[in-house]
């Protein structure tokens, strides 16, 4: 006889997701945030998406870094904000999210079709001021997006830093992060320094330059404008 309810997970990976479905929804209606609100809405309708990956930790902790280091350099209002290599546009959640920031859009470009949807769902709440183009970054038309703020937080998946810079307008205020955790495969262009990051980019002025220790590597951050 089959005890199973219908109802039941029918593997050890789905209670896993229900789980972890269900506790986002609870944390999101504790905390009344629309971040969270969208992290369980990503969990629910993509379960295939790698959103615990791109939400751990340390990917909050240094997109935090971002965000503060951001403020306190160049303030908290954006017409356009265009970020490259956005995956599931979690920081564009996090702008949205923080009530320093007042973006009035947030236009997320990523070469992967498949996360196009993914961070479309989670920065749902945004409404039109959220959206997304699947794009390589070397073929975009900057000039015609007229961002105030141009940000790539995956400049260690590109191979050519400087020559992808070169495509932005002249004088375009740029965020950029890279890291030296040469031991990822899918990382083919990590720098030792935030010194070496640096004269990867060739900024023409640079605001801020640092790093920031995690377990297993060092993230580095410039700010500055092309
Ligand atoms: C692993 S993710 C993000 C890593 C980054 N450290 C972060 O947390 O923001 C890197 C993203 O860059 C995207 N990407 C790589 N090359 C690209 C390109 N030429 N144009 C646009 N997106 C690209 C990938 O599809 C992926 O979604």
């Amino acid at each position: 006889m089959n005890t199973i309810s219908e109802n039941r997970p029918s593997t050890d990976a789905d209670a896993m997701h229900d789980a972890c479905f269900d506790l986002a929804r609870g944390i999101a209606a504790y905390t009344a945030s629309s971040l969270v609100a969208g992290l369980a809405r990503v969990i629910g309708r993509h379960p295939d998406a790698d959103i615990a990956n791109a939400f751990n930790h340390k990917q909050v902790a240094s997109k935090r870094w971002a965000c503060d280091k951001l403020f306190e350099t160049l303030g908290g209002h954006y017409e356009r904000i265009v970020i490259v290599g956005g995956w599931y546009g979690i920081l564009a959640a996090m702008l949205f999210d923080d009530p320093r920031f007042s973006p009035l859009r947030i236009t997320s470009i990523d070469i992967d079709a498949a996360v196009e949807t993914v961070a479309r769902t989670l920065n749902q709440a945004a409404g039109a001021r959220f959206d997304t183009m699947t794009a390589d970054m070397y073929a975009v038309d900057y000039g015609a997006l007229g961002a105030d703020l141009v940000v790539n937080t995956s400049c260690e998946h590109i191979a050519d830093v400087a020559g992808w810079l070169a495509r932005l307008p002249r004088g375009s205020r740029v965020l950029l992060q890279s890291n030296d955790y040469f031991a990822e495969p899918t990382h083919i262009n990590c720098v030792p320094s935030v010194e070496a990051f640096a004269g990867q980019a060739k900024l023409a002025s640079l605001q801020f330059a640092g790093g920031f220790r995690t377990k297993n590597y060092t993230r580095f951050m410039l700010i500055g404008a092309t």
